[in-house]
This record gives structure tokens, sequence and C-alpha cells, in this order.
């Protein structure tokens, strides 16, 4: 088995196959978890606002969920804040998701044979199904409109680290091995990251400040709580869905 992990600009020149994990975790990939561990019944994601407000007038049921510079887009019915998220009132229903970066990056990954959904929230289910794919694992950072998301790369080196414990003679890509010895050279060879650690990360990192700024602090500390949720979210005809 081989791990590797990749940014939404590597995209056009990788071809993703075997199981993708993709990871932005301020906001998108971890108020996708929230929104189907609250009930929802699947996340359509998009990869712009009017695609999603086109969607909405044909099915005039569907709830309208994204951000535009962190805030609730113009028209949508909810934002992108898992606390928020949280607490609305989704069960049951169908989500139409548009973000600035994160449902891009979920698009631009279609292809490979299981795509899955990976956050902080849902860290140790997400590897567990991995695992029992036994396929390839590619997993996808975000960015922050081109730019290099320190929390995604985080996630990224955490997954990959656990998974390498778990595997014999697991391959890993040039990215990989860089980002288990950075994350070894964070916590100490073999110790374990703690929510806090995670929180420390979400609260320095140049959008975790963006998102403070923006009134959202309380989204960090809710995103920084590993193994909250065990769903995996896994794209099926074009829908994200809670397994
Ligand atoms: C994104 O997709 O760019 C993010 O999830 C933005 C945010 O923090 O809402």
């Amino acid at each position: 088995m081989k791990i590797s992990i990749h940014t939404i600009h590597e995209l056009p020149f990788v071809k993703l196959y075997g199981t993708v994990i993709v990871a932005d975790v301020l906001r998108a990939t971890s108020s996708i978890v929230t929104m189907l561990a609250s009930g929802a019944e699947k996340i359509i994601p998009v990869n712009h606002h009017g695609k999603a407000m086109q969607m909405r007038q044909q099915n005039p049921t569907y709830l309208l969920a994204g951000e535009e510079n962190g805030l609730k887009a113009k028209g949508f019915d909810l934002g992108n804040s898992p606390v928020e998220l949280d607490q609305a009132q989704i069960k049951g229903q169908t989500v139409v998701m548009s973000t600035t970066n994160g449902t891009k990056a979920i698009i631009g990954s279609v292809g490979a044979s299981h795509l899955l959904i990976g956050s902080f929230l849902n860290l140790d289910a997400v590897i567990g199904k991995a695992l029992q794919l036994g396929e390839d694992i590619a997993i996808v950072c975000s960015e922050k409109s081109g730019v290099m998301a320190y929390e995604d790369h985080l996630y990224a080196a955490v997954a990959a680290s656990q998974i390498n414990r778990r595997v014999c003679d697991l391959e890993l890509g040039d990215s990989t091995r860089w980002a288990i010895n950075a994350l070894h050279g964070l916590l100490g060879n073999g110790a374990e990251i703690s929510d806090q650690q995670v929180l420390h990360v979400l609260q320095n990192c140049s959008h975790g400040k963006h998102l403070i700024e923006r009134g959202f602090a309380a989204d960090l500390e809710f995103i920084a709580r590993s193994n909250y949720f065990q769903i995996v979210p896994e794209l099926r005809g074009g829908a994200l869905v809670g397994a």
C-alpha cells in the first residue's frame, strides 16, 4: 500500500486513484462531517455559488450552505461555521454546499475509486475506513486561495503517521515522508497529538487568525476535538453521504 499527500495545485499533474481523503480542516470538511453527524441526508458539493443557486431553483427544498470570506454567502440558508451547523435544523435535508476552497478541492478530487472527507473531528473513523478499503491512499490538502494551509498539512501528517504505524511496509511518497518527519519534530517520535496542540495550531495559522478576527473563535475549539464524531462522509453519485 502507498500513501501520498497532495495540494489542490498538484491535481492537474497527478492522476488520483484508490482512496482519496480530502481535508479542509478550516472549515469546509469539518462542516460537512458536522452536518452529516447532525442528520443531514446528503451534501452536494459544488464549485461556485451560482451553481448552488441554480440547483435550488430546480429543487426548492434544497438548503444552501457556504461562505464568502468566512461569512454566510449572500442568499444562502447556512454559513460554514460548524458550531452554527451543529445547531441547525438539517435532519433529513439535502444541502448544497459551496465554499471558497474546500468544495473546489472536493470537486477537483473526483475520479478516484473512493472519495472520503477528513477532519480532526472524524480522524480515526476515516483512517479505519481507508485501511478497510485496502487501496493506495492520497490525502488532498485544500489551500487558502492558492496558498499552503498549515492546518490541512497538519491533518495530513497526523493521518499519514497513524496509517504508517498500522501498516507494515507502507510505501511513503516524498511529501508524506516529509510530513511525518515534520510531525515527529513537532511532537517527539511516537507521541500522539493532543486536542490542545491541534487547537494551538488552528489559533496560530493564518486562516485561523482570520476566522478569530471574524468572530469564529469557537469554531476552532469545536474543530480541534479529535474523534468527536465517528461519521465517514463518502462521495456517492455526486453527493456526500455519511457511513
Ligand atoms: C473554504 O472552503 O475556503 C473554507 O472552508 C473557508 C471558511 O473558513 O469558511
